[in-house]
């Protein structure tokens, strides 16, 4: 595997393209026109400079990584990739568009991976261009800094294509774990609900946000608190994927916090609009209530 496209040039695309290019791949960057393609790798040549800054990788390593990076405007040009990342907007109708308009371009040999955090695979498979050449790549975000890619293979996917799509994602140094094609894979059916019943425990008066944040930052050892991890992934995006779960097993322990779902309904959905459970306008988050 020599060409790995990858299609959405927003955070998690430009993740996946930046830790691609530094293991060597040549890399495709796409976006729905050129400018936000090339957008999307000058964020990428940011992060390369606040690298060598910090001496992580040397400025003729992050030029060369950066060199090989190349943004483009239409999926046409993804002909010559070995294997395409899709990682745009988390909407089923939006991801087949895309699958079939890059599937004409592919070779027959081109294997295709969606970076879906929670449509089934088996379903989006069907409009690729071959099942057994499709499954899903779950990167986890900041991409640089998280180790860990899920694998999910649909019914159809081959035995090669997840060989191959496994060797991939060890040659960029992540560890790799293999999930069914259930909902939320491994890590948000795991995670989702705990953000989800942190809202509940807001929502009964049970604490205040910076409580069970720190509640959960300093009594679990976890990186980050519950609200400041939902407002660090989006509160729509959490919303979607709970709702995800609820739907796909049925099963009323999934039920989405109502306080969840008027916070996504005000429009307040974390760092990404300023707001959530924090107010991100100042020099430091606030919390809302
Ligand atoms: N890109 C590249 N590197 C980044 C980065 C980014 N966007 N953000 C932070 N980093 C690097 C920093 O450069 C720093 O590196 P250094 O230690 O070598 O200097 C390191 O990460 C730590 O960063 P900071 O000191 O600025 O800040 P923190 O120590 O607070 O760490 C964090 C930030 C890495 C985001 C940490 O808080 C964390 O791990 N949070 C949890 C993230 C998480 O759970 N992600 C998964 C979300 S779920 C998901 O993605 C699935 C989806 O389907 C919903």
């Amino acid at each position: 595997m020599k060409t790995v496209g990858v299609i959405g040039a927003g955070q998690m695309g430009a993740g996946i393209a930046q830790v691609a290019a530094q293991a060597g791949y040549a890399v495709l960057l796409s976006d729905v026109d050129q400018a936000r393609a090339e957008a999307g790798k000058a964020g990428i040549a940011k992060q390369f400079a606040r690298a060598v800054e910090k001496e992580k990788v040397t400025a003729a390593d992050a030029e060369a990584a950066l060199g090989r990076i190349t943004p483009i405007g239409d999926l046409a040009g993804m002909a010559p990739c070995d294997l395409v990342i899709e990682a745009a907007t988390e909407r089923e109708a939006i991801k087949r568009q895309i699958f079939e308009t890059v599937g004409k371009a592919l070779g027959g040999e081109a294997i295709l991976a969606s970076n879906t955090s929670s449509i089934p695979i088996t379903r989006l498979a069907q409009a690729a261009p071959d099942p057994a050449r499709f499954m899903g790549v779950h990167f986890f975000n900041p991409v640089p800094v998280m180790g860990l890619i899920e694998l999910i293979r649909g019914l159809a996917t081959s035995d090669a294509t997840v060989a191959a799509v496994e060797a991939f994602g060890q040659s960029l140094g992540k560890r790799i774990v293999h999930a069914n094609d259930a909902p939320g894979f491994i890590v948000n059916r795991v995670l989702m609900p705990m953000l989800n019943e942190a809202c509940f425990a807001l929502g009964e008066g049970v604490a205040t946000i910076p409580d069970i944040d720190a509640a959960c930052q300093l009594g679990l050892n976890h990186p980050m608190g519950p609200f400041t991890l939902a407002d660090f992934i989006g509160l729509d995006t959490c919303l979607e994927i709970t709702r995800v779960l609820f739907e796909g097993t049925g099963d009323p322990k999934f039920r989405p916090a109502p306080l969840l779902v008027k916070y996504v309904e005000a429009g307040w959905y974390g760092r990404k609009t300023k707001r959530g459970f924090y107010d991100y306008s100042g020099a430091e988050p606030v919390p809302t209530r």
